[in-house]
């Protein structure tokens, strides 16, 4: 896999073009070129034409009220999420029609036509309300991808209390920080969850952060693992899903809410070690990934959806949960691992429920094809019409792979960029209009603007690299960081004015077509998951051990991007393999495994300008084995040197 990460002038001359096919096209759900013009000439028009199709109790007054860096989309209109992705869908042919389809990592599956997610989703509700808890209270989620997770999730939408839902796979310290930072009152967690044929003890997990966490009153368990998890309930606090729910009504009015109400907060890491509370409302990032979902999956009633993210993420978020159930789709979710049982277990969920329209990310895409194409060719794929991509740039080599492998050559394949702050879709190809070229997320969604900027802020020449920035407000964009509106404005509006910075890197070719290059600020993508450089750097100098501390992203062939550290011990401390280990499982237990980094370099001394800024560009070019950039503004030139000498001798 030698074009991992590819340079921009190779994706640039990439020359392999695939037109949609005549038959896709055909039948597309967006055939019409001339839409990107006219939502560019009126692109508040544009979307309240989609906010009709929404189920509203009363009618906005305005579609966008827009006053930088602070928006907002619908106001005076009232409407509530679960309704419109549950409700709605009741009166017609959905009712009985699947809405979530389970695949647990065991084997085990459940369906859960609309009719019955519905009555769980209500009963719920009712356990919540029954709890206390009221609209605008927040509700911490702690879940392996069971379905209780989605009822968990539209019950809180439901009765208005937005959730905040930390990955499974984040450490108990990870759990309490996110619980404190929005003062929740109630946790939702499980007595375990299955992952390579392990339990993952989630309850063991959440008690220990529930140490501290003065706000939590309940801790409601959902039973997954059963006996075997050997859970402990804590008397007053604990309840146990089964007995909440248990001759609760199955009906719950759906609360009308404000389109600018809160519907949930979602974590992400940024610049600094602090994670940033993402806080998206009620209309617009409903009606955001309603719209995506229809367009750039081209969903049909009859397709049989399936995004592998965890609902973890945003990508689970808007498009396991909210974008095809507001659609009445038929949304798969899978519990476990790719490679468990064996490493054919995504091509076997297609066959087993026929998928017609897989979203995966590039890393899961190259680990498949590291495996080879034995493990699809052993399965029926031919259900699949659509292929989907996100969380990373995904390389020309593998989408082909993707493309003839899992789409068998006659599937669009749409590489999605987008964030957790953007909560839709923002730059995609249209399935039955774009020519597609491997390696760009090609155009703007209509409606949405984008362009690449240099330092002043002023569009480069096409080819050139510069910051991807966004022109105007969208409906599902974040509307401020929890508790901390300066953040807000910092992080995103100010490096422009009136201009959202996103972060990434990127290229705009002659077509006009988007080249994402990754993040320019200091944020690691591993396998499609945001870490911040100093999350790991603080997990690193809690150590007692460790006197200082550097983490960087190096370029990885399956995970994109993997952590390296560059350690300095404390007077004293013996470098030993044993310490490597001994910190890589201290930043795995501190923050979760996904921070674990890959290689640990003991060093001396770390690269720093004169007023003591460690310079981790030059780190990067040391594990990039690149040749050092700009040193001048180095405190002790000899430093760096060393460092490469050292790490050149380890490789
Ligand atoms: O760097 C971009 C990368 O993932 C970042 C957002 O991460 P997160 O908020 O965790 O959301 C991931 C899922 C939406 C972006 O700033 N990214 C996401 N999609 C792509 C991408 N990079 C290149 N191509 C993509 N399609």
């Amino acid at each position: 896999m030698a074009d991992t990460v590819p340079s921009i002038e190779a994706l640039l001359q990439e020359g392999r073009t695939f037109p949609p096919p005549e038959e896709f096209t055909a039948q597309a759900n967006v055939r019409d070129a001339g839409v990107y013009q006219k939502a560019d000439a009126d692109f508040e028009g544009f979307w309240a034409q989609w906010a009709e199709e929404l189920h509203w109790f009363k009618r906005w007054d305005k579609t966008l009220q827009w006053d930088p860096p602070n928006a907002q989309w619908f106001t005076g209109g009232k409407i509530n999420v679960s309704y419109n992705c549950l409700d709605r869908h009741l009166t017609g042919p959905r009712r009985n029609k699947a809405a979530l389809v389970w695949e647990g990592e065991p084997g085990d599956w459940k369906v859960y036509t609309y009719a019955h997610l519905h009555r769980e989703v209500c009963r719920f509700a009712n356990g919540l309300k029954s709890l206390g808890v009221k609209k605008g209270d927040r509700v911490t989620i702690y879940m392996p991808m069971i379905p209780e997770l989605p009822i968990a999730m539209l019950a809180c939408a439901r009765i208005g209390a937005p959730h905040s839902i930390v990955f499974g796979g984040f450490s108990p310290e990870s759990l309490r920080d996110r619980i404190n930072d929005c003062q929740a009152n109630v946790l939702i967690t499980a007595d375990g969850g299955y992952r390579r044929g392990r339990v993952v003890p989630l309850k063991q997990n959440a008690d220990e952060a529930l140490e501290g966490t003065p706000t939590v009153r309940t801790s409601i368990v959902a039973r997954r693992i059963g006996d075997d998890a050997n859970v402990s309930m804590k008397e007053g606090r604990d309840v146990w899903w089964d007995d909440l729910v248990e001759g609760q009504s199955t009906h719950c009015d759906a609360e009308p809410m404000d389109s600018e109400d809160m519907l949930f907060i979602l974590y992400t890491s940024g610049t600094t070690g602090k994670p940033k509370g993402v806080v998206h409302t009620t209309a617009g990032y409903l009606l955001g990934a309603y719209a995506t979902t229809k367009w750039v999956f081209d969903l049909k009633e009859e397709d049989v959806y399936w995004c592998t993210a965890d609902i973890g993420w945003v990508t689970g978020h808007s498009y396991i949960v909210y974008g095809p159930l507001a659609n009445g789709a038929t949304s798969v979710m899978y519990e476990g691992a790719p490679d468990y049982p064996d490493r054919d277990r995504f091509w076997a969920i297609v066959e087993k429920y026929a998928a017609t329209i897989v979203y995966t990310a590039p890393t899961a895409i190259r680990a498949c094809m590291r495996w080879g194409e034995s493990y699809p060719a052993k399965h029926d794929l031919s259900s699949i019409r659509l292929l989907g991509t996100v969380g990373e740039p995904i390389n020309p080599e593998a989408w082909m792979w993707y493309r003839e492998n899992i789409g068998g050559g006659r599937c669009p394949v749409v590489d999605t960029w987008w964030q957790t702050e953007t909560g839709m879709i923002l730059i995609t190809p249209l399935p039955g209009l774009t020519t597609l070229t491997p390696g760009s997320a090609t155009r703007p969604f209509p409606g949405v603007q984008a362009e690449v900027v240099d330092e002043k802020g002023d569009p480069v020449a096409p080819g050139q690299g510069g910051y991807l920035i966004l022109k105007r407000p969208w409906p599902a964009m974040l509307r401020t960081i929890y508790g901390d509106p300066e953040r807000y404005v910092e992080q995103y509006w100010s490096r422009y004015p009136n201009v959202y910075f996103t972060g990434d890197g990127a290229k705009m070719d002659d077509k006009g077509f988007f080249w994402i290059l990754g993040r320019v600020d200091d944020v690691i993508n591993v396998a499609g998951h945001r870490i911040s450089t100093m999350e790991v750097e603080s997990a690193l100098v809690d150590h007692r051990s460790v006197a200082e501390a550097a983490s960087i992203g190096k370029s990885h062939e399956v995970k994109g991007q993997g952590v390296v550290a560059f350690v300095t011990l404390k007077e004293g401390v013996e470098t030993s393999d044993a310490m490597e280990r001994e910190l890589k499982a201290h930043v795995a237990r501190k923050i979760g495994a996904i921070a674990r980094p890959d290689d640990i370099y003991f060093a001396a001394d770390l690269p720093k300008t004169r007023s003591g800024k460690i310079m981790r560009r030059l780190l990067r070019d040391i594990a990039e084995g690149r040749v050092l950039g700009d040193t001048t503004t180095l405190a002790d030139e000899g430093v760096v040197e060393m460092l490469k000498q050292q790490y050149e001798d380890d490789e």
